[in-house]
């Protein structure tokens, strides 16, 4: 949540910055601004503005800022104080010399702040960001420059926070700095950048420097130094970033949400990539655990927050069955408070799409302190999470900018059963034609997808009926039961509805009680080839349908049962029941994006909402 931007080099500032911000402007949506650097006159301008990024594009329309080769810009999910102008970021110090967007929150901001108000300065918003603007300047003012002040005001902070910053007088010269927030920098010819995460510069650059934890990172445009908070030089780690700009550009969808769920079979294929080794064996070479390590581990615990958490359900059904071995699924915010049991044969699983949700990482430190191995599942390359974990599985998704994650859970489901495959392979607890003919069904499933896609036009006919519903609920068993509650989720997060999703066989504890006439349930019903889920599956329908409800079912080409308890039936292709999430899923995911175009509502950036949380 909140993204940044830093530039330094020859183009025009606010072009390279507004840009970045427009990009990023999925981590949060509350406020933009941005500061530049007068050249020769050793002053900074600065505008901002409440909610989204086209009013802060009037604003510079109406009051052009001047031009300008360095800047640093910011697009804000509110924590301490409100949606205002008046806490949009840049803040700025006493003496308006330094400028400082900042993402994360500092915990100690109270005493910092009293601290300045009693030596008398004026602080104009409620954030906890502009007691840093103050306390960088004091430091620059005193003689040092920008990196040692920097360094010194890190080092009284506590919390997380990323620091991008500017002082006029230094107008070569941007700092960062980062601590359990992200950071990276892009690396150019003659300019260099700073960003949250590399959709900030990959216009410019695919270049990129990850920068650790509690480090100062300073840019000019021909040069970059990393130093740690006690002005110990460091280093960053150089990479590529192998996707590229078309890749963060809607290619004619109307939203980016859309035009990702329609690239899932296309990222299905890619996270699958690469996996078989020449002796036709699972190969994952991020893995960094040995065989030895992995046949150690006795018990796993999953740890996951939103759409990711449920992928983690689905993960627990493929584990157990493939590899015998005990899974819990935990909410990662949950996790660490509840004193769990974890020793060095667990196996921690984080699931995040961002690698950046603070409650994920929190939770893995606390595993690792445990003497526990960490594994991420993870999309963001030079994320935080993968960096502090012992062996990763990248889901190679490409960039996700919508903030429901849709492409992302897709193969997030894919590493899992990747991951579940390989531990099988490495414990023995299937033969290896067993695992080869899984993989084969992988293989198989964009096609699969693809085949639902096919169907857009009459889940979004569908999704178009119901504007006015105020509640839906969404059932499901076994690997069905995850995907009722992500397409619960889904709809809640873009329709801003109450929607619910309920373990089928639990209906009749309580939840049956909510069905009245008319009432849409949303029912994922199993494959065939498991009867007793499949008809169990089935009373369910008959349940809800028998007391009004108006029945929506997904059920397999074939399945002629489910016929007369469906008021609405859509056809999934056959596939095994363990992997029905990646294809039952996806209309579910139509559905929601349908459903809130149809209401006017932001798709890509539904209200409230931030695509990585950053913060606990
Ligand atoms: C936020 C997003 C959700 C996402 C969750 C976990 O709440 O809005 O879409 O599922 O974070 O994110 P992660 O990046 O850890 O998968």
């Amino acid at each position: 949540m909140c993204g940044i931007v830093g530039y330094v080099g020859d183009q025009p500032a606010e072009g390279v910055i507004i840009e970045g911000l427009r990009r990023m402007d999925y981590r949060g949506y509350d406020s933009a601004g941005i500061a530049v650097l007068v050249p020769g006159e050793s002053s900074l301008e600065l505008r901002k503005k409440a909610g989204k990024l086209a009013n802060l594009d009037k604003i510079l329309a109406e009051e052009p800022l001047p031009a300008a080769t360095t800047g640093i810009g910011h697009t804000r999910w509110a924590t301490h104080g409100g949606p205002t102008d008046a806490n949009a970021h840049p803040h700025l110090g006493e003496e308006r010399r330094v400028a400082v967007v900042h993402n994360g929150i500092i915990e100690n901001f109270a005493e910092l702040r009293a601290e300045l108000e009693s030596a008398g300065h004026h602080l104009h918003s409620e954030t906890d960001t502009e007691i840093a603007a103050h306390l960088l300047e004091l430091e620059v003012a005193g003689g040092v420059d920008l990196t040692a002040a920097m360094e010194r005001v890190c080092s009284r902070l506590e919390g997380a926070f990323t620091f991008v910053a500017v002082d006029a007088a230094d107008p070569e010269r941007i700092v960062g700095a980062r601590r359990n927030s992200p950071l990276v920098v892009g690396l150019g010819e003659g300019e260099n950048f700073l960003g949250s995460d590399v959709a900030a510069f990959i216009e410019h650059t695919r270049e990129a420097l990850e920068i650790d934890q509690d480090k100062v990172v300073t840019i000019t445009r021909s040069g970059v130094s990393v130093t740690n908070f006690d002005g110990t030089p460091s280093e960053g780690r150089r990479y590529h970033v192998d996707w590229d700009l078309s890749a963060a550009q809607k290619d004619g969808f109307d939203w980016f949400m859309r035009k990702e769920i329609f690239e899932q079979p296309r990222a299905v294929a890619d996270a699958l990539l690469g996996r078989r080794g020449l002796d036709g064996k699972l190969a994952l070479d991020e893995m960094r655990l040995s065989d030895d390590e992995l046949r150690e581990i006795d018990k796993i615990i999953i740890i996951a927050a939103g759409t990711s958490f449920y992928a983690g359900m689905v993960a627990k059904y493929a584990i157990e069955h493939w590899c015998r071995i005990p899974v819990e699924v935990e909410l990662s915010s949950e996790f660490r408070y509840r004193d769990p049991i974890v020793d060095n044969g667990t196996l921690v699983v984080a699931i995040s799409q961002s690698g950046e949700t603070a409650d994920t990482l929190q939770a893995i430190r606390h595993a690792r302190i445990q003497r526990s191995k960490v594994l991420a599942i993870c999309n963001t390359n030079g994320s935080t999470i993968p960096r502090e974990s012992d062996a990763v599985i990248y889901t190679h998704a490409g960039p996700e900018i919508g903030v429901a994650s849709t492409k992302g859970y897709v193969t997030q489901l894919v590493a899992c059963y990747l991951l579940a495959l390989y531990l099988a392979q490495v414990k023995g607890t299937r033969f290896g034609d067993e695992i080869t003919q899984v993989v084969a069904q992988l293989e198989g499933m964009p096609a699969a997808i693809e085949q639902v896609l096919g169907q857009a036009d009459d889940i979004y006919a569908l999704a178009r009926e119901y504007t006015e519903a105020p509640t839906f609920l969404f059932l499901g068993r076994h690997a069905g039961y995850p995907v009722a509650l992500e397409g619960a989720l889904k709809l809640k997060e873009l329709a801003y509805r109450h929607a619910e999703g309920f373990a089928a066989g639990e209906l009749k504890h309580g939840p049956i009680a909510l069905v009245e006439d008319g009432l849409p349930v949303l029912c994922i019903v199993p494959p065939q080839g498991r009867d007793q889920l499949h008809d169990k599956m089935l009373s369910g329908i008959q349940e809800v349908r028998a007391r009004g409800a108006r029945t929506i079912v997904l059920a397999e080409a074939g399945d002629e049962r489910v016929t007369p308890f469906a008021d609405v039936l859509f056809r999934l292709p056959k596939v095994p029941v363990l992997l029905q999430p990646l294809v039952a899923v996806v209309p579910l995911q139509l559905f929601a994006c349908e459903l809130a175009t149809a209401m006017g509502h932001d798709v890509d950036q539904p209200r409230n909402l931030a695509k990585s949380v950053t913060v606990e």
